[in-house]
């Protein structure tokens, strides 16, 4: 069955090089999207394209562009989130890692993997990447729920054998086993992906470190995540532990982990070494804008990771993060650019929430555009959705003001509707 969704389209063709670069996307402002079978097969003029036979569904005059991607964030944490008065390490000992506990329960882990899916929908995101528990059972009911709403989404059971409660604890070969089989089952399977998760060098032995080495050298096709360079306590314990590395990269460096599918959560003190390596290596610098302001843990520099050559994506990381919307995301993202006398124009932050973390992810065939051939995951946006946005959109001129607007008081309200292959999926 044919869909059209008729409305103001967005989808961007390229990274945005000033705050009004309008050749960076593609903008309808009556367009259309044309879905069948899951799939965007046309994108056009409203007048332009051949309705016959699709049900129409008019949403002038909200906007309608790719669907978010979250490239970081912890499935287990979602009752972590606003846990009071911690930086990292003991936020993790008195919050994170007793909640995270609770997985090795599957029903548990079923019933939060609903919650999680919804948040993810409500608030326009259809493509997630997710840190499960240690528990095997975690990483089953996230990938089956997302495989149940046909949902594109990456994850994987996190590896740690040390530094953590018993409950928390594989080990090297059982974090070996496990991962496999899990990669056997669910890597490619529907819309799922894998994704190698030591969880930071504090909770990995280098016994597991190597494991680690071994389960990325052998599945190549799978992508790999951790935490870097996060908190200055986490810095220096994480030096002590591997005393022989000279800097923190350079043990992820030294167990084969870095490369253009892996994932490094925060990189917010990075020194000019690491910053070099990770662009040589083509890995991915994520910036949580939410998490590093409310654990205290600094601020990402956003222009110059940039400049270096990183590559960057942007994330929640839930439970760290406050927030499941990736506008309010990029909200945060703008003020941590503002408070180091840098720019964050809403071009490029709508450009980095949707085709910039599919680059990061090398999915851009598939998710984060509207392009022809890409999978229908849609999210319908209201720029007016509260009085107050309405009353300050009464003076806004541009579509550039009007992304700001979204991207400073936007949240789940403005997301209207949230598309996953072609059928509405917004919980109620
Ligand atoms: N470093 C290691 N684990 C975590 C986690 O769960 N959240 C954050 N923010 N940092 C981490
Ligand atoms: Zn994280």
């Amino acid at each position: 069955m044919k869909t059209l969704l008729r409305g103001r389209v967005l989808s961007f063709t390229a990274e945005p090089v000033n705050a009004d670069d309008s050749s960076a996307f593609t903008y309808f402002e009556d367009g259309a999207v044309l879905v069948d079978g899951g799939e965007i097969v046309a994108m056009a003029e409203f007048g332009d394209m051949d309705a016959s036979g699709a049900e129409i569904v008019d949403h002038r005059p909200n906007l309608i562009m790719p669907g978010f991607i979250d490239t970081h964030n912890h499935f287990p944490q979602m009752q972590v989130i606003g846990s009071y008065g911690a930086q990292l390490l003991d936020w993790l000992n008195n919050y994170t890692f007793p909640a995270e506990t609770k997985f090795v329960n599957s029903k548990h882990a079923e019933r939060m993997a609903v919650k999680y899916f919804d948040e993810m929908l409500r608030n326009g995101t259809t493509t997630p990447v997710a840190y499960c528990s240690v528990h095997k059972e975690s990483a089953e009911a996230y990938f089956a729920e997302a495989e149940r709403r046909n949902i594109r989404a990456l994850g994987g059971k996190v590896l740690m054998d040390r530094n953590a409660p018993d409950g928390l604890l594989d080990t090297p070969q059982t974090a070996y086993d496990e991962t496999n089989e899990l990669i056997g089952k669910w890597h490619g399977r529907g819309r799922g992906l894998y994704v190698i998760s030591p969880r930071f060098a504090i909770t990995s032995t280098p016994e597991q470190l190597e494991m680690t080495q071994a389960l990325v050298a052998e599945n190549r096709d799978c992508y790999m995540q951790t935490h870097l360079s996060e908190n200055h306590d986490e810095i220096a314990y994480t030096m002590s532990l591997y005393p022989q590395h000279s800097d923190y990269l350079g043990i992820y460096e030294h167990y084969g982990l870095l490369g253009p599918k892996s994932l490094f959560g925060h990189c917010i003190h990075l020194n000019d070494r690491e910053r070099a390596l990770m662009a040589e290596t083509q890995s991915v610098a994520v910036f949580c804008p939410t998490s590093n302001l409310f654990i205290g843990s600094g601020l990402f520099n956003e222009e110059r990771t940039r400049e270096d050559g990183v590559r960057i994506a942007v994330a929640t990381d839930i439970g760290g993060g406050t927030s499941y919307s990736m506008l309010r995301t990029m909200d945060e993202a703008y003020k941590v650019c503002q408070l180091q006398n840098q720019n964050l124009p809403p071009l490029y932050a709508f450009y980095l929430m949707t085709l910039g973390n599919a680059r990061a992810l090398g999915l851009e065939t598939d998710i984060g555009t509207l392009e022809v051939g890409s999978s229908a995951d849609i999210a319908v946006l209201d720029a007016r959705a509260t009085p107050s946005m309405a009353l300050r959109m009464e003076t806004v001129e541009t579509l550039a003001e009007e992304l700001f607007v979204l991207q400073t008081l936007g949240d789940d309200r403005s997301v209207v509707e949230t598309y996953v292959a072609g059928i509405a999926a917004k919980p109620v």
